[in-house]
């Protein structure tokens, strides 16, 4: 791993993809936060509780998305925000792991499978990381499918591991280590 990441990840470095710039949030952004951040359907399978008004969207860019590797996602052409996905590093394990969210409008557009590939092959190629994982909670199937189509693979289920909004879950482990990064992409 990169011994300079934690000023890479302060930076941020803009990320491109075909269809999307992954970028910092901003103030401007707050209108976008509060489309998907109080919507229920999105908010199911999240620990979050989402946010009702403008001033609770600017809170939640001021205490979340403003951390190193907190990525908007913008729609290129339009500096409209639709989503975020957001990578935390756990230096002694040379890993990372991560959470996202779209706004309903956009999904199953393949947008969040093109966000998690570039953020993949930034934290591998960039970084240097050793591993990432995720998880996600049964029900929640369109996340796994993010996963999977990424290349992460299926590593087990815990059973009602955790307790969100008042219902168990059984929780999905998924990971990619940099070996397995390396022969999906045939180096
Ligand atoms: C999870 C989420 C980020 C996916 O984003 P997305 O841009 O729609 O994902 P993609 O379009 O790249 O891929 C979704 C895939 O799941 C599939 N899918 C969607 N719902 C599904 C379901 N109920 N069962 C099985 N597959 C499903 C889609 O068909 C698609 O696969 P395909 O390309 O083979 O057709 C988005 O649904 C979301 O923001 N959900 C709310 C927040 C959340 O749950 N975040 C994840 C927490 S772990």
């Amino acid at each position: 791993m990169k011994n300079n990441y934690n000023d890479i990840m302060r930076k941020t470095p803009v990320i491109q993809t075909n269809r999307l710039l992954l970028r910092k949030f901003t103030m401007k952004d707050k209108e976008a936060v509060l489309a998907y951040g109080s919507d229920k359907q999105t908010l199911k399978y999240l620990i979050w509780q989402g946010i009702t008004d403008l001033d609770g969207a600017e809170r939640a860019i001021m205490v979340y998305y403003t951390k190193p590797g907190a990525y908007a996602l913008e729609l290129k052409g339009s500096s409209q925000c639709i989503g975020c996905i957001d990578i935390r590093i756990e230096p002694q394990h040379e890993k990372a792991s991560f959470g996202y969210v779209l706004n309903r409008g956009y999904w199953n557009h393949g947008y969040m499978t093109e966000a998690l590939t570039a953020i993949l092959e930034f934290c591998f190629e960039e970084l240097e990381l050793n591993r990432v994982e995720a998880t996600y909670y049964v029900g929640n199937e369109g996340s796994g499918k993010v996963m999977e189509k990424s290349g992460m693979k299926f590593e087990g289920l815990s059973i009602q591991e955790v307790k969100i909004k008042g219902i168990f879950h059984d929780v999905a482990h998924y990971g990619i280590t940099r070996l397995q990064w390396n022969e999906m992409r045939g180096q």
